[in-house]
């Protein structure tokens, strides 16, 4: 039995990774460490709160204080770490809680770690979820990003993300920390914060309202189911090699106007009386050094673990879309910003 610290456990992934865990390893413990920052939502985990294996704590991974007194009294020997500052629009507009949380809280759950594992690390294991964005961005003809490809990140949300697998990367070398690290492509797939391209894309034109395209819409994103992304990350927990960081994708690249008429496409079926939605496309100014273009090899994964992805995208996108549609009342929550009202009452006096 583990005893696993999931950071971030209340966002897109980790809340699909926390649902993954307790389908697959009921008998593990779950302590779930989130800030509920605007992107972290505890109706991701409705149901949850009931499995006896599961504990949520409102926390920030930048509290030495808190990460400390969890590492000792819960007895962790298993980290996923997937609490950041993931939005990079965000990360244009406001640096600084970049470097606090992708950085310095990286820091903070690595000394934690490093502490409490110093005599005992034989069964632990610390996991880093991290990005290709730290390869920076790819030409129309280069190879996708493979394990060796040179860190060249672009924007202060990538740059945040290097210097924590940096980090990673020189507890292990210096200190010997069972560390493991995966850096993934775009994700997809229910509880997406609806600001991100697909779900953004999907609700504005369910409401009729303008799509926003980045600059010319031809930006290549490599595009995975997130159930696949939390396959992924339970292989490389089990039998990934220490110190060793894998590449996570879905060999599925898109430009983003494909993206955005596919989306289009699929609204256009459902409701075939309305006017085509590809109508409400509508080309806005580009992203401040927007990455052209990401693509991931796996091979990695495939070779050493087995792992590939099972969702084809058609079937993923299909399932997504009808997910948000069979879901307005969660968006809806999301936008408005009611989700939080539970949360403030909750935590009032803390
Ligand atoms: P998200 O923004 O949906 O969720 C982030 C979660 O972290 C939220 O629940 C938030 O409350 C929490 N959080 C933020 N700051 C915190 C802090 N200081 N202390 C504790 N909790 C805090 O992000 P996501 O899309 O689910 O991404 C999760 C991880 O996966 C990130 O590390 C991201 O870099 C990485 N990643 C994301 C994608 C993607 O496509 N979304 C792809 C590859 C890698
Ligand atoms: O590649 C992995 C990364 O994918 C993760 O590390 C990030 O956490 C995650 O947010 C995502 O980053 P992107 O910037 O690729 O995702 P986003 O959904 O913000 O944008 C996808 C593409 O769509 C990107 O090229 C910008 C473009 N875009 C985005 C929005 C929100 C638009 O054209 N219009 C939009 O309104």
């Amino acid at each position: 039995m583990k005893t696993l610290l999931i950071t971030g456990g209340a966002g897109f992934i980790g809340s699909n990774f926390v649902h993954h865990w307790i389908k697959h390893h009921p008998e593990d413990r779950i302590i779930n460490l989130d800030a509920l920052t605007y992107a972290g939502n505890l109706e991701n985990l409705a149901g949850i709160e009931e499995s006896e294996n599961y504990h949520f704590v409102h926390g920030d991974i930048c509290d030495a204080a808190l990460v400390n007194k969890l590492f000792d009294k819960e007895n962790i020997d298993t980290v996923v770490h997937f609490a950041a500052e993931s939005h990079v629009d965000r990360s244009i507009t406001g640096p600084e809680a970049f470097i606090k949380t992708n950085v310095h809280g990286t820091f903070t759950l690595l000394e934690a770690a490093r502490k409490t594992w110093a005599n005992d690390d034989t069964r632990c294991r610390f996991l880093h979820v991290s990005t290709d964005e730290v390869y920076g961005t790819l030409e129309a003809d280069d190879p996708a990003f493979t394990e060796t490809t040179p860190f060249a990140p672009n924007s202060p949300y990538s740059a945040s993300k290097a210097s924590s697998d940096h980090l990673v990367r020189a507890y292990f070398h210096t200190y010997g920390l069972p560390v493991v690290t995966t850096n993934c492509s775009n994700n997809y797939g229910p509880y997406q914060f609806p600001e991100k391209l697909i779900p953004l894309v999907f609700i504005n034109a369910l409401e009729n309202k303008p799509l926003p395209v980045y600059g010319d819409g031809q930006q290549i994103r490599d595009w995975l189911h997130v159930a696949d992304h939390c396959r992924g990350i339970d292989a490389v927990l089990q039998h990934g090699r220490l110190g060793e960081t894998y590449n996570i994708g879905g060999c599925n690249e898109w430009a983003n106007i494909d993206i955005v008429k596919l989306i289009c496409r699929h609204l256009d079926e459902l409701r075939p009386g309305d006017k085509p939605k590809a109508e409400l496309i509508t080309y806005v100014t580009d992203r401040p050094g927007h990455d052209r273009r990401y693509a991931i090899d796996a091979s990695k994964m495939l070779n050493e673990l087995g792992w590939k992805p099972e969702y084809t995208f058609e079937t993923g996108i299909k399932q997504t879309l009808n997910w948000y549609l069979e879901n307005q009342t969660w968006w809806e929550r999301v936008r408005d910003g009611e989700y939080r009202k539970f949360i403030e009452q909750q935590y009032s006096t803390l």
